[in-house]
């Protein structure tokens, strides 16, 4: 790449300006999509995805024992295309709710590399996976091992299971997606004996094949550290098991959480290394307490799509308050993009038609919901728009689509697939007839 166009590059290198000064994403003019399919828009950008696919499992492949592998967490943006490029990039993958195994299924994803999680899996739920050949359970707790060995039996068949446990990390991220902590809804403490507990009655279940434990400790981590914490401890506990149970763990999952940049102030951290820091400490650990380094799986969902997406708006109109701020109001928000409104998530937005023009101009972003909380965000840097201009957000691939409502009646955008130059509908836009299509 010349130096000429990196230096027209914002904040990722699939952002760029154009000739025209037009914002263009994964190499497309946005002016012109947004004149195609309208506003708002999510853009996706497929060949960063699959870029970072590739990254993760090459980096698995170099660094950790045979088998390791990504698991793209599909919570964090969730529709057929995404299953099917995740198919043809040969990943497998962790789902949370029968909605998304049903997605899975539709793009005929292959059942067998899902990973079932959810914290309250229902009678009808476990069936339902389980007659989809699921590949593996990741039990949350006691009750839900008692129904997967019973179902599994009235099937005859016997199920794989992982067991989530709660290491006891705090990774300093937004407690609302900080998730490793004992205090949490989320598997079985080791420090209250539960982890232990579930352990031994697992491996007497005639129905289920314990495979091994699964962790996860939170989302938006940049530091290696709680990763080399979280593995130390499950590592511990894998060698205490075995002492206590005769039982060693062949599968050691630890959870999803890379950080990605969302403004000039975050760090960008490089898949690769991170892998190689977090696999030499895992070495180390086995090494420590004499257990045999575990197939180890990873389960990224930000890092893999986040910096892929992009979302375009119509500004409405500027109100400039004296003494107070300007707010911008653009054709989208929380109904697309709850980030904002739920964690304070701090983006970057850039005017989409003259974004070679200097972001002078600070501003909070509002949405169109009857709701002040309906922000996406303050204090925010762009060129001063004016009605009709165009807003892009940038790095709004993660938890964007996947968090999208309803409110106030609004429909979900359509999603857009970048590849190649080319673009192309991965979902469209919902119409009003949808919006109705389940009222009585
Ligand atoms: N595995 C498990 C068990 C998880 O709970 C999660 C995310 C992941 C993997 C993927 O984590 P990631 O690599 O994406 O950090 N809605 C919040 C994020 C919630 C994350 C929930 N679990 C947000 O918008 O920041």
């Amino acid at each position: 790449m010349t130096t000429e166009t990196l230096s027209k590059t914002i904040l990722h290198e699939n952002v760029t300006v154009g000739e025209s000064g037009h914002l263009c994403f994964a190499g497309v003019d946005t002016v012109r999509l947004a004149e195609k399919y309208g506003t708002p828009l999510l853009l996706i950008d497929e060949d960063r995805i699959r870029a970072r696919c590739r990254e993760y499992k090459a980096a698995m492949e170099k660094y950790l024992p045979s088998g390791s592998e990504p698991l793209y967490a599909s919570k964090a943006l969730c529709f057929c295309e995404i299953y099917r490029i995740m198919k043809s990039e040969d990943m497998s993958t962790d789902i949370v709710s029968p909605g998304e195994l049903a997605t899975a299924v539709a793009a005929e994803f292959p059942t067998e590399r899902a990973y079932f999680h959810g914290n309250n899996k229902t009678d009808a739920d476990i069936r339902f996976a389980m007659e989809s050949g699921v590949g593996y359970f990741i039990v949350d707790g006691a009750e839900e091992l008692d129904r997967v060995d019973a179902e599994a039996g009235r099937l005859g068949i016997k199920q794989k299971i992982l067991l989530r446990i709660t290491p006891g990390i705090d990774p300093h991220t937004h407690a609302k997606i900080s998730t490793g902590r004992v205090d949490s809804k989320f598997g079985s403490a080791i420090e209250t004996g539960a982890a232990l507990s579930i352990t031994r009655a697992a491996l007497c279940r005639q129905n289920v094949e314990l495979c091994g434990f699964h962790c996860h400790i939170g989302s938006q981590i940049f530091e290696t550290k709680p990763f080399a914490d979280a593995a130390d401890i499950m590592i511990g506990f894998i060698a205490d098991v075995r002492r206590a149970l005769g039982y060693e763990a062949g599968t050691l999952n630890l959870g999803g959480g890379f950080g990605v940049r969302y403004t000039e102030q975050d760090p960008e951290i490089s898949i690769e290394k991170n892998i190689e820091i977090i696999a030499e400490h895992i070495k180390r650990a086995c090494a420590e307490h004499g257990v045999a380094v575990p197939r180890i799986l990873l389960e990224p969902g930000r890092s893999l799509v986040a910096d892929a997406g992009m979302t375009v708006y119509t500004v409405g109109g500027v109100k400039e308050i004296p003494g107070f701020r300007s707010y911008v109001s653009v054709d989208g928000g929380m109904t697309d993009n709850p980030r904002y409104t739920l964690y304070q998530s701090r983006y970057t937005a850039v005017l989409a038609n003259r974004a070679d023009a200097p972001a002078d101009f600070e501003c909070t972003v509002g949405g169109r919901c009857c709701e002040s909380g309906d922000l996406l965000g303050e204090g925010m840097m762009i060129a001063r728009p004016e009605r009709g201009d165009l807003l892009a957000v940038l790095v709004t691939g993660a938890y964007n689509y996947s968090m999208a409502s309803n409110y106030n009646r609004v429909c979900r955008p359509p999603v857009v697939i970048l590849r190649g130059g080319a673009d192309r509908l991965g979902v469209r836009r919902e119409t009003y007839r949808e919006l109705l299509s389940c009222d009585i």
